[in-house]
């Protein structure tokens, strides 16, 4: 695997060996677990190049406190890295990417951002945007890999390269959890393991709202949800059902559209987040 900190080497490196070359693009911002390594893998598959990016984007964090406190693994990412198959790994510092006092764009992404990740870290969607945004430029990939627990994320995404007209293709893939069903993240490095068994009840709830969606009425699937999870020490930002491709909040079904189960919630202090397609 070859390893570039700066932007310049790595377009000089792809403009002679990335050229007729599928390339497969995976952006992340380290402490890398196996959610992160199936995009890999799965870039893998498709891609005749597979490019990993590691960079904390300061720009997509609401407080400079959850910015600090974010894990760095990077010896260990390496490793995870070589192990998988990526080609190249680009780790840059934030000089690379930002000029001096570079603020996040403003974009516009309407229903998408306005609801839920998008009222409760009021900037965030313009930071994760603004990066992808230069990432995306810089590697020119076929295909970029995200993962469907970041939902809004990916829907946002989505609409970014639209909006951009940028030529990468877009693929969702599917949230991998622990075995108690907590779902990956690099935040769970930050829970003691009686708090992973209390995050877990985030899972087993959403899995019981969806089991029981078509049959009971959405305001007591989401109260009866709630309980279980306070009973459970989990403080709860939302939880709501949207549908998928508009992300407006839904009380009331229509059989011919697809829905999810949104929610973000707090475990002693650590703020995770979970969806599940309905
Ligand atoms: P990060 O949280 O490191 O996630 C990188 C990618 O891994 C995202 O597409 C995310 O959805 C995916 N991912 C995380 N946990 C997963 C899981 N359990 N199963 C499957 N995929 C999972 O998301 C970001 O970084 C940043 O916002 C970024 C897009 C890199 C922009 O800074």
């Amino acid at each position: 695997m070859i390893i570039f900190d700066n932007q310049n080497d790595l377009k000089l490196h792809l403009e002679i060996n990335g050229v007729n070359k599928k390339i497969g693009f995976v952006p992340t911002m380290g402490a890398l677990h196996e959610g992160h390594i199936s995009l890999i893998i799965e870039s893998t598959k498709k891609c005749e190049l597979t490019i990993c990016s590691i960079f904390i984007n300061p720009t997509q964090f609401d407080s400079k406190e959850d910015l600090e406190k974010y894990p760095k693994t990077i010896e260990q990412d390496i490793l995870l890295l070589k192990k998988n198959n990526c080609d190249i790994l680009y780790s840059p510092n934030k000089s690379d990417l930002y000029k001096s006092g570079e603020k996040a764009k403003k974009y516009n992404f309407k229903s998408l951002e306005s609801v839920l990740e998008g009222i409760y870290r009021p900037n965030h969607f313009n930071g994760v945007a603004t990066i992808v945004d230069k990432l995306l430029n810089i590697v020119k990939a076929d295909y970029a890999y995200f993962g469907l627990k970041d939902l809004q994320q990916t829907m946002i995404i989505k609409e970014l390269v639209k909006l951009n007209k940028i030529k990468t293709r877009i693929i969702g893939l599917p949230t991998i959890r622990e075995i108690n069903g907590l779902a990956k993240s690099s935040r769970n490095k930050l829970l003691s393991v009686e708090n992973k068994e209390n995050a877990s009840h985030i899972y087993k709830q959403l899995l019981i709202i969806k089991e029981n969606f078509k049959q009971n009425s959405i305001d007591a699937l989401l109260k009866n949800a709630k309980e279980k999870l306070i009973n459970n020490n989990i403080t709860i930002d939302y939880i709501e059902i949207i549908e998928t491709n508009t992300f407006k909040i839904s009380r009331n079904i229509n059989s011919k559209k697809e829905y999810a189960i949104c929610i973000a919630a707090y475990v002693n202090g650590v703020r995770l987040i979970d969806n599940l397609i309905l």
